[in-house]
C-alpha cells in the first residue's frame, strides 16, 4: 500500500483516480481548492486546502507521500483565475514536492504541449513539464487529448450530436478513467497503462 496525494480529488478526473486508488487499498490525501465540496469518499480521503502562497504549509501537506498525482490546472482564464496563476501555483507545488521528498509525481498535461504555442493552455503545459523535469523528481507525464467518463461535458453524458461510433465507444468505457489512461504518453507504444505502473 502506498500513500498518494491527489490534487483535486473531488474534481472531474480526480474522483475517478481517487476511487481506483482506494479500491486498490492505497491511502489517499487530497489538496483542493474546494475542501467543502460534496464527495463520495467519506472519511477515507484526508482533505487539506491548497497552500500555494505558504511554502512551508504546502510542503507539510505533501510530507510522507509516496506519489503526488497532479490534476490541478485552470482550464481558461476567468476573472482572477488565469493560466499564469496556475503555472505559478503548480511550480510551487512541484517545489514543495521536491522539498518534502515525495517519491514520484504523476502529472496530467495535454497532447502536444509546446513552448511555441500561441495558446496559453499548451504553452503553459509545456512550461510545467519542463519545471517538473527540472526538480529531478522521478515522474510520469500524461498527455491526454480528452478525458471522458460519467459526468463529462463533452463526450459521454452530453452527446452534442446523438450517437456515433465514438460516443458509443466512450459510453462503453465510461468507467475506465483512473484504471487506464488510454492516451498516456503519446510517444510510448504501450498506450494503456495502469496508475500503479506509472
Ligand atoms: N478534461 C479533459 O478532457 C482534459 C483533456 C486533456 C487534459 N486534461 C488535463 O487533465 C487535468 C484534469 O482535468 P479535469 O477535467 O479533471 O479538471 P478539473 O476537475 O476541472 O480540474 C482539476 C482541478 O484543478 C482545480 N481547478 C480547476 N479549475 C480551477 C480554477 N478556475 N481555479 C482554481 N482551481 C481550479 C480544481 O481543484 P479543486 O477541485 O480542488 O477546486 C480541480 O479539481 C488538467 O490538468 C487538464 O489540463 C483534461
Amino acid at each position: 500500500m502506498a500513500t498518494y496525494v491527489v490534487t483535486g480529488a473531488f474534481g472531474y478526473s480526480g474522483r475517478f483516480i481517487t476511487q481506483r486508488l482506494l479500491d486498490r487499498g492505497h491511502a489517499v490525501r487530497t489538496l483542493t481548492a474546494s475542501p467543502d465540496r460534496t464527495h463520495p469518499f467519506g472519511e477515507r480521503v484526508a482533505v487539506s486546502p491548497f497552500h500555494f502562497d505558504e511554502p512551508e504549509a504546502l510542503r507539510a501537506s505533501l510530507a510522507g507521500a509516496d506519489v503526488l498525482v497532479n490534476t490541478y490546472w485552470v482550464r481558461f482564464d476567468h476573472g482572477s483565475f488565469t493560466h499564469d496563476l496556475a503555472i505559478g501555483n503548480t511550480r510551487a507545488l512541484f517545489e514543495a514536492a521536491r522539498s518534502a521528498g515525495v517519491g514520484r509525481v504523476v502529472h496530467v498535461s495535454i497532447t502536444n504541449p509546446s513552448a511555441d504555442s500561441p495558446l496559453p493552455y499548451f504553452a503553459g503545459k509545456a512550461e510545467l513539464e519542463r519545471a517538473l523535469a527540472d526538480t529531478g523528481l522521478p515522474h510520469s507525464v500524461l498527455r491526454p487529448a480528452v478525458l471522458f467518463g460519467r459526468r463529462d461535458i463533452l463526450v459521454t453524458d452530453s452527446q452534442p450530436a446523438g450517437s456515433t461510433a465514438l460516443t458509443r465507444w466512450a459510453a462503453e468505457h465510461a468507467d475506465s478513467l483512473g484504471v487506464t489512461y488510454a492516451s498516456e504518453l503519446a510517444r510510448h507504444r504501450d498506450r494503456i497503462r495502469e496508475y500503479d505502473e506509472l
